[in-house]
């Protein structure tokens, strides 16, 4: 039986049973209906699914955008308005910044739409339509497959899908799947090429609290930035032109001025990355106890080199505001993790959830046929994975890390192809794609930090273990003693892909030349390292990441049936999802209660000169000062600034629109809590909390601190 049949029936009979992880999940906005509806609007939703998701008319759905890759953003506004994080737009910001002209520290307002700012390649992703599309799938599957004929068959099957849905139109569309393969949908999108820069805070404010808050409850971050879709004169996506218009949605959030109270519902509309909570504990062994560790370990070792030389000059700040950014986030990401792991006793939990499903499989002759073996494979799989999954992770949290070495395995081809055969037709196209990287890549990088991580991470990287590292590791160790900043100064001085210049030399010389200029220091290193990557560590890690794969898919079809008293959710897979739950507050540790909201007197109750992330600048001070907060005060008379809620969120709903029981807008998400931060893991209902900033906030900032009330004249607010 299909798994969300299966489902629906249980739940059918389940739903007066008290749920054992109450707020747990990310659900799919098409199964709202269904699985959800009653027991949101029991919680207080005074709305109906329809609402949220409807193809026959403008519904919330509407106004919910993919925001670049990996980020959300919600439409405010009938002229394509849309709101999302601060961190989210980080990269856009920092792009439109110099020492001069520094929108990261000093924030931008468009105070027109002449004023506002292109992106080049940002794009703002809008779902048209949903469907489930399993049965269409699956007839292009049969029994007995392998892992790779059976994804060969799927994606054929998904290639006819999309061709069929986006045909004669100008959408985009994907099969993703689901449950690990056990179920399948269609996902039809209209994507958005011109989206403009409007707004965002200085840093101090859309930053506020840095890495030393990130991940941490109480906030006080600002944490938003102000973008618009652009469309052509028919109203569809359209590259960036002058004569583009702003876009027309078909819906757009009505933001609350209302206020929250603890216990008000409260839902998430997103765009989730990727959760892995059917993980067993083997898997979360390995990834709290061994794989987070080192990537931590060397994680924090690039950022004190990239840090070094940051504080030391102005423009290699800007150069490296972003990249440093995305390092720190998930190094402190991952440590909160496995905290919350092990106070959780996660693994131990997990180790009994497992027995518990055997126990019944073993004594029930029926799943006993299907699932009787199952824990076993699984316990061999995960021995037998374990020394892959290591060396991947020093492969690429340690050698990706180095800038040099991704550059120069970019010439891999190039040189292949000159040494082989130096007539060859194709070398003129390759030299060429080359050369036009060339001025980019070198202004992205700092050679200084790129030079000393190289060193640093060549000096880790004998954890990887001997079989996954080539014998020119070995020979550089012994030629310089272990000396590795030696050794990088070396390779640095004497290879063409460190500088412009003599990158531009090689890429001139005479292709029979190339050959012989293969032996660079930096190609060997990259190459050798790259080698053994492609010809052990991947083949390794995918053939038994594919047993893995097939094995999960029965297991989570077992947990159906063996645990029926429990309610399913598919992982996160960058797909739009809805998540609920209630604002609260929560108990971090013995005897420390955090309340649900922070105010505007934490920013100040901070502040402090000497630490960079507690900044506060003047206007904000004086703000505070006269309490001049206008209509965006509390009835408390108070600025709120952030609020937390039991929502399940993870990566990728930052910019979320965090909604009330009518669906109207009162915070944008963009964090979870330090002891919740487990949630892709496992979801502790006390400790799992989502973090966002309060509407009041953003509105009062956009107005009240930045004189641009022209933006907030074009949303409606509901008093
Ligand atoms: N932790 C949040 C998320 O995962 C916010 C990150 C903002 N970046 C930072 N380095 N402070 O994206
Ligand atoms: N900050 C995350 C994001 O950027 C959200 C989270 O992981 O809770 O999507």
């Amino acid at each position: 039986m299909k798994i969300k049949a299966l489902i629906l029936i249980l739940f059918l009979f389940t739903q007066n049973i008290n749920r054992v992880f109450a707020d747990e999940g990310m659900w799919l906005p098409l199964l709202l209906e269904t699985l959800n509806q009653d027991e949101m609007q029991s919680m207080g939703f005074k709305l109906t699914a329809e609402d949220i998701y409807s193809i026959n008319h403008g519904s919330m759905k509407d106004a919910v955008v993919l925001f670049g890759g990996g980020c959300t953003a919600e439409i405010v506004s009938d002229q394509g308005l849309i709101l999302t994080n601060h961190h989210c737009g980080y990269g856009s910001i920092a792009r439109h910044s110099s020492v001069d002209n520094d929108l990261l520290t000093d924030g931008f307002w468009a105070m027109s739409q002449e004023q506002e700012l292109n992106n080049d390649g940002l794009t703002a992703t809008i779902l048209v339509r949903m469907e489930d599309v399993t049965a269409q799938v699956m007839k292009f599957i049969k029994d007995g497959m392998t892992e790779a004929e059976r994804q060969a068959a799927i994606d054929e099957a998904s290639k006819q899908i999309v061709a069929d849905a986006v045909k004669g139109s100008h959408y985009e569309a994907k099969v993703k799947a689901f449950y690990y393969g056990n179920e399948f949908y269609l996902f039809v999108y209209e994507v958005f090429e011109d989206i403009r820069l409007v707004g965002a805070p200085p840093s101090s404010i859309g930053k506020f609290g840095g890495d030393t808050d990130n991940w941490v409850w109480p906030r006080h971050t600002g944490d938003f930035s102000v973008f618009r879709i652009y469309a052509n004169k028919d109203n569809e996506p359209a590259k960036y032109s002058k004569d583009n218009v702003p876009y027309k949605p078909k819906y757009f959030f009505p933001i609350s001025m209302q206020g929250i109270q603890e216990d008000d519902f409260t839902f998430v509309f997103g765009y989730p990355g990727t959760t892995q909570h059917y993980t067993l504990s083997d898997g979360v062994q390995q990834i709290t106890e061994e794989e987070n560790p080192v990537a931590v370990s060397l994680r924090r070792t690039r950022m004190d080199i990239m840090e070094k030389y940051m504080t030391m000059d102005d423009a290699t700040r800007i150069q490296y505001a972003s990249k440093i950014a995305g390092v720190a986030n998930y190094w402190k990401k991952m440590m909160g993790e496995s905290l919350g792991i092990r106070q959780w006793n996660g693994i131990e939990r997990k180790t009994k959830q497992e027995e518990e499903f055997d126990k019944r499989v073993q004594t029930n002759p029926e799943l006993k046929a299907k699932y009787g073996n199952l824990m076993a494979e699984f316990e061999k799989v995960y021995t037998e994975i374990r020394p892959f999954n290591a060396a991947f992770n020093y492969f690429f949290e340690g050698v990706w890390s180095i800038e040099a070495v991704k550059y120069a395995w970019n010439f891999n081809k190039y040189i292949a192809v000159c040494s082989q055969d130096p007539k060859s037709t194709e070398i003129p196209r390759l030299q060429e794609d080359l050369k036009k990287g060339i001025e980019g890549h070198f202004k992205s990088i700092n050679y200084d930090i790129d030079r000393e991580t190289c060193a640093a991470m060549l000096s880790e990287l004998g954890g990887m273990g001997k079989d996954f590292l080539p014998p020119y590791y070995q020979t550089l160790k012994e030629e310089y003693k272990g000396d590795w900043n030696a050794c990088a100064n070396n390779i640095y001085e004497n290879s063409y892909f460190t500088s412009k210049e003599n990158c531009t030399e090689f890429l001139d010389m005479k292709a029979k030349k190339v050959k012989k200029a293969a032996d660079d220091p930096m190609f060997k290193l990259a190459s050798g390292i790259i080698n053994l990557y492609i010809t052990k560590i991947q083949p390794g890690q995918a053939k038994y990441e594919s047993r893995l794969d097939s094995l999960y898919r029965i297991y989570v079809q077992g947990l159906a049936e063996v645990f029926p008293e429990e309610r399913m959710w598919p992982d996160a897979n960058s797909t739009l999802r809805v998540a609920y739950g209630k604002v609260k507050g929560y108990d971090a540790t013995d005897a420390v209660h955090y309340t649900w909201y922070t105010t505007l007197a934490g920013v100040i109750e901070k502040e402090d000169p000497a630490i960079e992330d507690y900044y506060v600048d003047e206007k904000l001070e004086e703000l505070y000062n006269t309490k001049d907060y206008g209509k965006y005060a509390d009835s408390d008379g108070t600025m709120h600034v952030g609020f937390i809620a039991t929502n399940h969120t993870t990566g990728g709903n930052s910019g979320s629109p965090v909604l009330n029981a009518n669906g109207e807008l009162i915070g944008i998400n963009f964090d979870r809590v330090w002891q919740g931060t487990m949630s892709d893991l496992m979801f502790d209902p006390n400790k799992c909390r989502n973090i966002s900033v309060d509407i009041r906030y953003v509105l009062f900032i956009i107005d009240k601190y930045a004189g641009a009330g022209h933006l907030v004249e074009e949303m409606k607010l509901i008093r």
